[in-house]
């Protein structure tokens, strides 16, 4: 199913481990109003995002409100671990990393369930068949419906698919107007151009062949095309905001569904995970669905074009 998803990585204030105020979970209700106005249901989370507090917060938001986790759908991550004082951040897809931080995410986001589960990066020391055995426990406890990956190649989902009883249901991957690695490695097979782009051939393909749902994260290109004011723009990205501002007015809309659009036109079903905290810019992103109807294909090749600030081959 096509849809935008809510990043909960903005909330819960500081990544430091300081506690996080009221004022923090005042600020994700907002931002859970204006998601659920803009017909979001599916929550993106990670069990790192401010040291646990976007989860903590959320936690907050839904037990204050009864029936809220019932008209919506969650998603946390696990396999990264943050550096600690003489240790560095690394990946862990060990079983007991699997079960320990599942366990502490469900306890903070304050149910009993999550609705899908990412492997958030490839871990080089992780045995498929024991991370299979993790999450097939925590799906016959009842804690995990649903299993996808993030930051994966088609080879790594397949290796791991190999040994799971339930197929993966995701792969969220940053994809946007101005990531386009995706895209680009597509159509330049055969071209020296392509040495320019590093993205894992055959991903998307795959994803679209096994009904894997591609969650593009980094899709509002973090407001670099929508008024967030960069540094020194070049003149690629200056002249995108300016089409993207035009389109908007032409639709009627804002430019955050202009940008969403246009990955939702993609025929792969891209579902766009959008990370502004801004309930404004949330409720902003509404129109998406409706201009990915909309878009010519003129429309959504001068987007490509003007973003890469060449013509394609
Ligand atoms: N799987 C992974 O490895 C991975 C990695 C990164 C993120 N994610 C997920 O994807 C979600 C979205 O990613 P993202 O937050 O990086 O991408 P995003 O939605 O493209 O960007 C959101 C960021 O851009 C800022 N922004 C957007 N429009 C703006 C504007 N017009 N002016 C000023 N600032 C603007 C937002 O600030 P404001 O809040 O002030 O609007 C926010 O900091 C995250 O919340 C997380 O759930 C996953």
């Amino acid at each position: 199913m096509q849809e935008l998803i809510y990043g909960c990585m903005g909330l819960g204030g500081s990544w430091s481990d300081e506690p996080h105020g009221s004022d923090h979970v005042d600020e994700a209700a907002a931002a859970v109003d204006a998601a659920l106005d803009a017909g979001i249901t599916l929550f993106d989370h990670a069990d790192i995002y401010r040291n646990g507090k976007s989860e903590a917060v959320f936690g907050e938001v839904l037990a204050a409100r009864p029936g809220l986790r019932d008209r919506i759908r969650l998603q946390t991550k696990c396999g990264i671990r943050l550096s600690e004082p003489g240790i560095p951040g690394h990946y862990d897809l060990s079983r007991d990393a699997i079960l320990e931080r599942v366990n502490a995410s469900l306890k903070r986001l304050r149910t009993d369930y999550v609705d899908i589960l990412l492997l958030h990066r490839p871990d080089p020391l992780a045995d498929p068949a024991e991370v299979a055995g993790a999450v097939g426990h925590l799906m016959a406890e009842g804690k995990v419906r649903q299993l996808g990956v993030s930051n994966m190649s088609a080879a790594q989902i397949e290796v791991l698919q190999d040994q799971l009883e339930t197929p993966v249901v995701a792969n969220q991957l940053e994809m946007s107007l101005l990531k386009r690695a995706w895209l680009e490695s597509h159509v330049l097979v055969n071209h020296s151009e392509h040495l320019d782009y590093s993205f894992p051939h055959g991903t998307v393909e795959h994803c679209i062949r096994n009904g894997i749902t591609l969650q593009a994260y980094g899709s509002l290109a973090r407001g670099l095309y929508t008024g967030a004011e960069p540094d020194s723009p070049s003149s690629a990205e200056t002249a995108t905001s300016e089409l993207v501002a035009r389109l908007a007015a032409d639709y009627g809309t804002s430019g955050e569904a202009v940008l969403l659009g246009w990955l939702m036109k993609h025929p792969a079903g891209i579902a766009p995970v959008i990370g502004t905290v801004n309930p404004g810019r949330i409720r902003a992103c509404r129109d998406a669905g409706r201009v990915a109807q909309a878009m010519t294909r003129a429309e959504w090749y001068q987007l490509w074009v003007t973003a890469r600030g060449s013509n394609i081959p």
